[in-house]
């Protein structure tokens, strides 16, 4: 059975993406079969750091949902990226298409469908891992990507409105009993120790803390055009994201 990791943020723009994409590649480079699914239907965006073109995509998440494909077609191979020789990574796009999105937004989704969909996903590609990159706050579908993590990974900034959405995401993991959840604090800017940002957070909601990312001209101008751990595979946040991905 694959390891489902659920990647989750209160607000917007924490580096929730950038940040599953490196562990994927990480990992894929370690001979492990890496699932992603792009639940973030509300500004899906995987597919872009994955280079997968809108010309290369046919059917994606929301045809398989609405029952107007199989599963089995929309599902991508993007391995390349990772040149890896056994591991592979498998993308589940979403739609951008403006008038689909409004769709799901006014009509919702079948979530037993969406929850099958993971599990068929593991069946046919055999996953040592599904990376699900679920949308920012608190939301019925969320709700739903957040019950079914293995491991759900809250990334944050240091800021005062994330504190208290993160601190509400924890209470909502503990109530769902799920069995593990971790905090990685991403874009720290200049003048926080990251060893005592890792260790204040670990106290202050006494959670696991995978690791702290400082912000990163190189990450910040990269904006989403490659996968950081793939442009500079000897700069120390590689370092950080190895090691979280050896927590997973
Ligand atoms: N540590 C960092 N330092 C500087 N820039 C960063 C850092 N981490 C991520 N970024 C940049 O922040 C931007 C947003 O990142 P990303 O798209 O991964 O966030 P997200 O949480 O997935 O956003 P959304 O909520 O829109 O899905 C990107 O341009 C990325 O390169
Ligand atoms: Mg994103």
């Amino acid at each position: 059975m694959a390891k489902i990791v659920t990647f989750h943020s209160y607000r917007r723009g924490t580096g929730r993406t950038s940040i599953l994409a490196s562990l994927s590649v990480i990992l894929a480079r370690q001979g492990k079969r890496v699932g992603i699914v792009d639940t973030n239907i509300q500004s899906p965006s995987a597919h872009i750091l994955f280079k997968l073109q809108d010309k290369d995509i046919g059917y994606t998440l929301d045809n398989f949902l609405w029952g107007e494909s199989e599963l089995e077609q929309t599902i991508y191979d993007v391995s390349k990226i990772a040149n890896s020789a056994s591991g592979r990574i498998f993308l589940i796009p979403s739609s951008d298409n403006m008038a689909r999105i409004m769709r799901v937004l006014k009509e919702g989704i079948d979530v037993t469908l969406l929850t099958s969909a993971f599990s068929k996903f593991d069946e046919l590609r055999d996953l040592d891992f599904i990376f699900l990159d679920s949308s920012s706050g608190i939301t019925e579908d969320i709700l739903l990507t957040m019950a079914v993590a293995d491991i759900l990974m809250v990334v944050m900034r240091l800021d005062e409105q994330d504190y208290q959405g993160v601190s509400m995401i924890l209470d909502l993991a503990k109530r769902l009993e799920l069995p593990r959840s971790m905090v990685i604090v991403n874009d720290i800017h200049g003048g926080y120790a990251l060893k005592e940002v890792e260790k204040q957070i670990g106290v202050t909601f006494k959670c696991e803390v995978g690791g702290a990312i400082p912000h990163s001209d190189e990450f910040l101008r990269l904006a989403s055009e490659d996968i950081f751990v793939l442009r500079f595979p000897e700069h120390p946040i590689t370092g950080t994201l190895e090691k979280i991905a050896a927590k997973i």
